[in-house]
């Protein structure tokens, strides 16, 4: 049985640029305070009438030109976000007609942040069987469409963004070594998605409030510290590897702190790990998909690097993958 490996990694970010300052003036907030508590400048939104479909299709033809892949021949399509366009139809089925990719397979995976990771160890089971020959694995998110922009304990934090990868059969000892996937539902209150009953249809229509994301971050910070930390060690040892070997760590960007404190934690030392929070904020589901396309394009990630992916969100979900470049 051959390896499945990341040919390919593209992303797409929105070109408006919300930083700390501007936030400033709508809530009672300093760019001091978000900057230390949290490692966040600035965060990109999505236009208006930009889709998550929209992201998620830039980010595909980005990945699909960077692994010269026709969209005609992609065999799968999954498409991780908790903010797709409609309940229906997919995202997924949304860049498959956008791109051409006609004889793809296309779902939608639901995991909040963990999403790109269950989206990615998803696809690689389909192809390791053998029932598809590759796959485009996509993380998208206009999560600010589910942001109260008068609660300053969660605007500050989320941005727009997507990223794609191409996922393929590869040669000698390369490809992802090790999945972990694990779920904590009975944490599932510490960060949700607060939507209100609209009245009985017999009632007088009154303005219902639009869905927000309402969390507890003190709880999800020690929560999310633990449980990334537990999950690269046990993603490391499925890979037979030892901490030492990874070259790379690539964390999802909720808090610099939370990334800082796993490092501790891991022992590996805050040089090894990618970190652009900075530039984007927390983009849900994409945030680990875009680090990763950027630190492949700084050259950080090179052919032969052992990177660990970990990440942790809503859910509560957690997950990590080892992969060899
Ligand atoms: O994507 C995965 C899921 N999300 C997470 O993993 C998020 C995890 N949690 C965190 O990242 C952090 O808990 C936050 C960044 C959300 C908050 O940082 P914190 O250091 O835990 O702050 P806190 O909630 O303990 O609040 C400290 C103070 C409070 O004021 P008082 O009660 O001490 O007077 C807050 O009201 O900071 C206040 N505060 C703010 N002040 C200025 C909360 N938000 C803001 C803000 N600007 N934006």
């Amino acid at each position: 049985m051959s390896n499945i490996g990341i040919v390919s990694v593209g992303r797409y970010l929105p070109k408006r640029i919300l930083a700390n300052h501007h936030l400033e003036k709508t809530v009672d907030t300093s760019d001091e305070w978000i900057t230390s508590r949290t490692g966040i400048k600035e965060r990109r939104l999505a236009a208006r009438d930009e889709r998550t479909s929209d992201l998620a299709i830039n980010a595909a033809k980005d990945a699909l030109k960077k692994a010269k892949l026709s969209a005609s021949k992609v065999e799968l399509i999954i498409v991780a976000t908790i903010s797709p366009d409609s309940a229906f139809p997919s995202v997924a089925c949304l860049v498959q007609k956008a791109i051409h990719a006609k004889h793809a397979a296309t779902f939608d995976v639901s995991a909040a942040c963990s999403g790109f990771l269950f989206a990615l160890t998803t696809a690689k089971q389909y192809l390791q069987t053998g029932m598809y020959k590759n796959a485009l694995v996509i993380a998208a998110e206009k999560i600010t469409n589910y942001i109260d922009w008068n609660d300053r304990a969660t605007c500050v934090l989320f941005g727009d963004g997507a990223g794609a990868c191409v996922l393929a059969p590869v040669r000698g000892n390369r490809g992802i070594l090790s999945d972990y996937m694990r779920g904590h539902g009975q944490f599932s209150e510490l960060m949700e998605v607060i939507s209100e009953d609209p009245k009985p249809l017999d009632q007088e229509t009154t303005m219902i409030r639009k869905p927000y994301v309402r969390m507890q971050g003190q709880e999800l910070f020690k929560i999310a510290v633990n449980s990334m930390a537990e999950a690269v060690e046990v993603a490391v040892k499925k890979a037979k590897l030892k901490l030492p070997d990874i070259d790379w760590v690539v964390p999802h960007q909720a808090n610099d702190r939370i990334i800082s404190a796993v490092a501790r934690k891991l022992g590996i030392p805050k040089a090894k790990i990618f970190v652009n929070i900075d530039k984007y904020g927390n983009m849900s589901a994409a945030s680990i998909a875009v680090a990763l396309s950027e630190a492949v394009d700084q050259k950080c990630i090179k052919r032969g690097s052992n990177v660990a992916l970990v990440t942790f969100g809503a859910g509560l979900v957690s997950a990590a993958n080892i992969v060899k470049f």
